[in-house]
């Protein structure tokens, strides 16, 4: 095969001509030769690109007839260097001039060659009017697209846009209009924002939950302050009223008030407790309590507290619903839920029914729980208050959980927030089902116990005949008078220690004597535990009560160990409760 390509052994000129001037001729490149600013031969193809019909109608003419106007003086410039023999560009940009007066951009890329007749520039020329308007079409569609995102920052508008499908979705709409091709265009942008809406609603729904958590944590520590010197001051009036009440010399007026102050003093303690209750902070004990005796000992206190328009009805099942708690709590779960149905109902009648049962669940029991969406199958108690009052819309079911949630006149809105902490406390679950007009049903499951119930405490005398010694010990002045006050006015002797190391002393000189020590758990000095321990050390089977004025003690929610105290009873107490504490522990 031969090469294409000339060859140089200068035996065939004619040949290497020949071949140079079939490239020269057929190039779709144009190439022109110049020698002082004139043309002096071009190709084809240069004719063409500037409008000539012939090359001979080029040779002779100035470069400068096929420059742009406005790019001569850069290019008399440029070959005037050239002809200083400055090193040039050897490739730039300018525009040229067609014969027939049009213009367009082009590239050249120029050498020089020096010959017989003195230097002579070649040009490659090539047409770059596709890529320059390619260039401007960009620029154009950028600008645009930067005068569209400025006007897209102005006036959002939040629609529900329609599919074609039918479906639908939130979008954002901005709109602005700018002038496009001379004529005002209206131009609106729509952006999908499902998602941003979304994860906005989510991140809401979490701020609210901190917020949330961060009020009931604010509230337990207001709670278990404001308690502990309000339980204090409870104790004392309380005690004061009993034993003022046991003045024999009484008339009926003076007992009538002194039971208007007890019944005060009752409510602002249920109070005290059911704000240590929704912070949580109440869990005291943890004893076999059993469902159907804890209702049927409550039975007419109920009765006393429900509204007249409510009839309270009852249905245990004869089984014995046992689980482990604190029956205080579980005693204000009742009541609360039955306090609620009565308030609910609406019309001249109605009927508040409250059940017991127990069986064994799975976890499908539990789903719509509150408290207890994570209940595993198992043995539950559980207890039902349902009344046909007026009900709960959706919202309304939404937050009766919520503290200070209320629809009442004079209600708190605590109620069920401190169910919901005690029923928690006990690791139960609460299911409620409501409707508006068709009355309102509450299921609190307890894990059930798996022994046997313990008999209930015997009922109360208040008119007991105390006897004995007992040992009190606060660094309350006034609770320590009160309590001194209240024994001594049963019967009992009492000697009475300022905190636990004068206990201890008391208790070293006269310890064969003392029946019952009742200890303070938070004291100067030496704290109730220490103290029980010093007690404890002098003579192991001393019977001590163990009182605090915070809802939970350092014993709060642990089985009794055998070297804690033999009882605790949560300030304030009734003055019944402490006698009958007292009168147990002496009978042991
Ligand atoms: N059995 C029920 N029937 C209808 N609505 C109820 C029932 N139980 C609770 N609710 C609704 O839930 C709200 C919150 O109840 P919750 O017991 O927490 O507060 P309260 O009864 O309003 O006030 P408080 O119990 O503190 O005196 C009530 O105001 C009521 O709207
Ligand atoms: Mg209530």
């Amino acid at each position: 095969m031969s090469s294409p390509a000339p060859r140089e052994n200068g035996s065939e000129p004619e040949e290497a001509y020949a071949w140079l001037k079939a490239l020269f001729d057929e190039s779709p490149l144009a190439i022109g030769f110049s020698r002082g600013g004139v043309v002096a031969d071009a190709n084809p193809a240069y004719a063409r690109l500037f409008g000539y019909g012939q090359v001979a109608e080029l040779r002779g003419r100035s470069l400068l007839e096929q420059i742009a106007p406005s790019h001569r003086s850069r290019i008399i410039e440029l070959l005037a260097q050239r002809a200083r023999g400055d090193r040039l560009p050897h490739r730039y940009q300018t525009r040229g001039l067609r014969r027939d007066g049009t213009e367009f951009p082009f590239e050249v890329t120029t050498t020089q060659v020096i010959v017989a007749d003195g230097p002579l520039l070649i040009a490659f020329i090539s047409d770059v009017s596709e890529r320059e308007d390619a260039l401007q079409a960009l620029k154009a569609s950028e600008e645009r697209f930067r005068t569209l995102s400025a006007a897209a920052l102005t006036e959002p508008c939040e629609v529900t846009a329609l599919r074609t499908d039918g479906s639908t979705f939130l979008a954002e709409i901005r709109g602005t209009t700018l002038s496009h091709q001379g004529r005002p265009t209206r131009v609106a942008t729509l952006r999908d924002i499902t998602e941003r809406k979304r994860m906005e609603a989510e991140q809401r729904a979490l701020g609210e939950r901190i917020q949330q958590a961060q009020k009931l944590e604010s509230l337990g520590v207001l709670a278990g302050g404001v308690a502990h010197d309000f339980n204090n001051i409870l104790t004392i009036i309380m005690n004061g009223v009993e034993l003022a009440k046991n003045d024999a010399g009484l008339g009926p007026r003076a007992v009538a008030q002194l039971d208007a102050v007890s019944l005060a003093a009752g409510r602002a303690a249920e109070l005290c407790r059911q704000m240590l209750a929704y912070a949580g902070k109440a869990r005291l004990s943890r004893e076999p309590v059993e469902l159907r005796a804890l209702v049927e000992g409550t039975w007419s206190m109920m009765e006393a507290a429900v509204s007249k328009k409510a009839t309270l009805e009852r249905d245990l099942a004869p089984e014995l619903a046992t689980l482990v708690g604190d029956s205080t709590q579980i005693r204000q779960i009742v009541m609360n839920l039955v306090l609620n149905a009565s308030e609910a109902i609406g019309g001249p009648r109605g009927t508040v029914r409250v059940s017991t049962g127990a069986g064994t669940y799975d976890a499908s029991a539990f789903a719509r729980s509150v408290a207890g969406g994570a209940l595993k199958a198992g043995r539950y108690v559980w207890l039902e208050v349902r009344d046909d009052g007026v009900g709960m819309d959706a919202s309304t079911l939404g937050q009766m959980f919520d503290p200070f949630f209320t629809t009442k006149f004079v209600g708190r809105g605590l109620g069920m927030a401190s169910v919901l902490g005690m029923v928690r406390g006990h690791g139960g679950a609460i299911d409620v089902e409501s409707s508006p007009g068709r009355g309102t049903r509450v299921r609190v499951f307890f894990p059930a116990c798996p022994g046997q119930a313990a008999p209930s405490a015997p009922a109360l005398t208040p008119q007991v005949r105390g006897q004995g010694v007992v040992l009190v010990v606060d660094d309350e002045k006034n609770v320590l008078l009160s309590i001194d006050l209240l024994l001594r006015g049963f019967g009992f002797e009492v000697i009475v220690a300022r905190d636990g190391l004068e206990a201890v002393d008391a208790f070293r000189a006269r310890s064969a004597e003392i029946d019952v020590v009742l200890l303070d758990l938070t004291m100067p000095r030496m704290n109730g535990l220490e103290t029980l321990e010093q007690l404890r050390r002098i003579a192991p089977a001393v019977r001590v009560i163990l009182t605090s004025g915070y809802g939970e003690g350092p014993f709060g929610g642990e089985p009794r160990r055998c070297e804690g105290p033999d009882a605790v009873l949560p300030k304030p107490y009734a003055a019944e409760h402490l006698l009958a504490t007292i009168q147990r522990l002496m009978s042991k």
